[in-house]
């Protein structure tokens, strides 16, 4: 039998939680957002579960040339626009919608011949500081793209620092944006996931969701379910050992942990060069058997271990699930110090895929 460690992608999940963000914004289009491989699902796989969104959004022309490949002639936004001008003509030539975020870009698209018109978002940088123009550019570069022959639609776009924080929350960063904006009356774009679920304010014409989509809660303390998501990613494995150590005896690297009582313990194939995190210790979450229960010491390369106490049919075979249904992907990224988007996200190319 080969390396028991597997992803199960519930392609019908991803479809219901489409269905959620639709039914929390119901006069928006949805960009679903598959970068990243789909935040770690598969791109293409993605894709097809979420075909019914009205277009998707990507980082490179890469990406956005394999959905191309596969038949897919939704608009496709590249979120960071080109990275150098030589991407033009195959932007052009596949129908993308670069984001602008510099003036420079501006420039020289408006100064590139293309094959034809090429639909544009323009970035406003409304506080979060990382990519966009400063509000007070937006009239004059907005003339700039006006002006030149080869831009197609013009889209406003912001993005929000803090939606899922409901202390800081977008009313500031979406009153710059509205005076960015001014009465340019073009179709605007700014909703993240958690702006989607919590600031109807921010629908607008398109939404941007990602995380959602995967069946994971953007807001800390809660998981998908709480909000009508299913989990889309079940990674599971099994046990490649168990065995009695006695008190005293130190588990793993760093002998970081070390047992108070006699106790048994299981070996389960999975380790950070799979996409586990590292920094998740002692007493974060699993499930043996179907059983809760915790791991025990450092993650290895390939391998972590189990307390098998609460467990004691547990044996060599066992299934154990890292995340996923019954194990919420949030509950492992806290345990780690992290958020569930690095988990799916890192899930390494060795990791068997099998859709569901
Ligand atoms: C510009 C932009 N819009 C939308 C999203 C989707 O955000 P979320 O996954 O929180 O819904 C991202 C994700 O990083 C993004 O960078």
């Amino acid at each position: 039998m080969a390396r028991p460690l597997i992803a199960r992608i519930d392609l019908a999940a991803l479809a219901h939680n489409l269905g959620v963000a639709k039914a929390a914004a119901p006069h928006s289009k949805v960009l679903a957002v598959v970068k990243a491989n789909g935040y770690g699902h598969g791109l293409t796989r993605v894709a097809r579960a979420l075909r019914a969104a009205d277009g998707f959004a990507v980082l490179s022309v890469d990406e956005a040339a394999q959905l191309r490949g596969e038949g897919y002639t939704h608009p496709i936004v590249l979120l960071e626009g080109f990275f150098h001008p030589d991407e033009l003509p195959e932007i052009a030539h596949l129908r993308l919608r670069p984001v602008i975020h510099r003036e420079d870009q501006a420039a020289i698209l408006a100064r590139t011949h293309l094959e034809h018109r090429i639909d544009v978002l323009l970035k406003i940088d409304t506080g979060m500081h990382r990519l966009g123009l400063r509000p007070a550019r937006v009239a004059e570069v907005l003339a700039t793209l006006r002006a030149a022959p080869q831009i197609g639609s013009i889209t406003l776009m912001t993005h929000f620092a803090c939606a899922d924080d409901p202390a800081v929350g977008v009313a500031a960063q979406l009153a710059v944006f509205r005076e960015a904006a001014g009465d340019s009356k073009l179709p605007t774009t700014l909703a993240n996931s958690a702006a989607l679920l919590r600031y109807p304010e921010t629908h607008a014409d398109w939404v941007r969701p990602g995380i959602m989509l995967y069946g994971v809660s953007p807001f800390s303390g809660t998981i998908g379910a709480d909000l009508g998501l299913l989990p889309v990613m079940t990674l599971e494995s099994r046990l490649i050992a168990v065995q009695r150590i006695k008190k005293g005896e130190a588990v793993g690297y760093g002998a970081s942990f070390v047992a108070e009582r006699d106790m048994s313990i299981g070996t389960v194939a999975c380790g950070y060069a799979d996409g586990y995190p590292r920094h998740a210790g002692t007493g974060t979450p699993i499930r043996v058997e179907g059983q809760l229960t915790r791991t025990l010491g450092r993650v290895s390369m390939d391998m972590l271990c189990v307390d098998l106490t609460p467990i004691p049919n547990a044996h060599v075979g066992s299934p154990a699930t890292l995340w996923g249904a019954d194990l919420p992907a949030e509950h492992v990224a806290e345990h780690a110090g992290t958020i569930a988007y690095e988990l799916l996200t890192a899930l390494a190319p060795r990791v068997r895929v099998e859709e569901v």
